[in-house]
């Protein structure tokens, strides 16, 4: 089937930008709906859809989680005298840098363990982030957060059952400044194409 109206799709994938910065004013709950929803359409293997999700706007658990995190990070970064390291090291030694960025919403998707579970939370977070960029929202995938929110006191709460995984934290909130371009993307690197 031919498509023949303009593909804004393809649109927001090319504009969505990482958000970083944001302004004081809480996520709506009806975008926060819209974006849960649209994560509930990813697809998933055999069809599981074996996200569930933990919605934080709390600034103190937000900052408790940072706090967690950035001890666990600093211990798994290579001793080595790179310039971005060294950058990167200070920042976690500092007690007002939050790896949430202060935003005033995370996202939490996790799922029971499984072959797919992690391929099929990351497709939803990309639908939330993606979802969220259409209603002027920014986003930003929180990978630095990923040791502290697999800790079983973190688990316990966000209300991940022990036998589950938490796979993303993504950020949430309006862009202070409003949307940055989209940085330079390398083309498609095809290694071969067998025809
Ligand atoms: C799995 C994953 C983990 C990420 N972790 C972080 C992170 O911990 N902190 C951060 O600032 N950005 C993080 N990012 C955002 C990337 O830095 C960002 O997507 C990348 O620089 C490209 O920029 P763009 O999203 O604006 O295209 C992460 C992205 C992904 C997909």
């Amino acid at each position: 089937m031919i498509f023949m109206m303009p593909n804004s799709v393809i649109e927001v994938i090319k504009s969505r930008r990482a958000i970083r910065s944001f302004e004081d004013k809480p996520v709506p709950d009806s975008a926060v709906e819209t974006m849960l929803e649209a994560a509930t359409y990813a697809p998933s293997a055999i069809n599981i859809q074996p996200w569930k999700f933990t919605i934080v706007t709390k600034k103190e658990e937000i900052k408790h989680i940072s706090d967690i995190a950035k001890p666990l990070l600093l211990q798994t970064l290579p001793d080595i005298a790179d310039e971005g390291l060294i950058r990167f090291r200070s920042a976690l030694a500092n007690p007002q840098y939050n790896v949430f960025y202060n935003a005033p919403l995370v996202v939490f998707i996790s799922g029971a363990k499984s072959t797919y579970a992690i391929n099929d939370c990351s497709m939803a977070a990309q639908n939330m982030m993606l979802a969220a960029y259409t209603l002027g929202i920014g986003s930003c995938w929180i990978g630095t957060a990923n040791l502290a929110i697999n800790t079983p006191k973190v688990k316990a709460d966000l209300g991940v059952p022990e036998d589950h995984e938490v796979f993303a934290a993504v950020i949430f909130g309006y862009p202070k400044g409003g949307f940055p371009k989209a940085p330079e993307k390398r083309p498609p690197q095809i290694l071969k194409r067998i025809d």
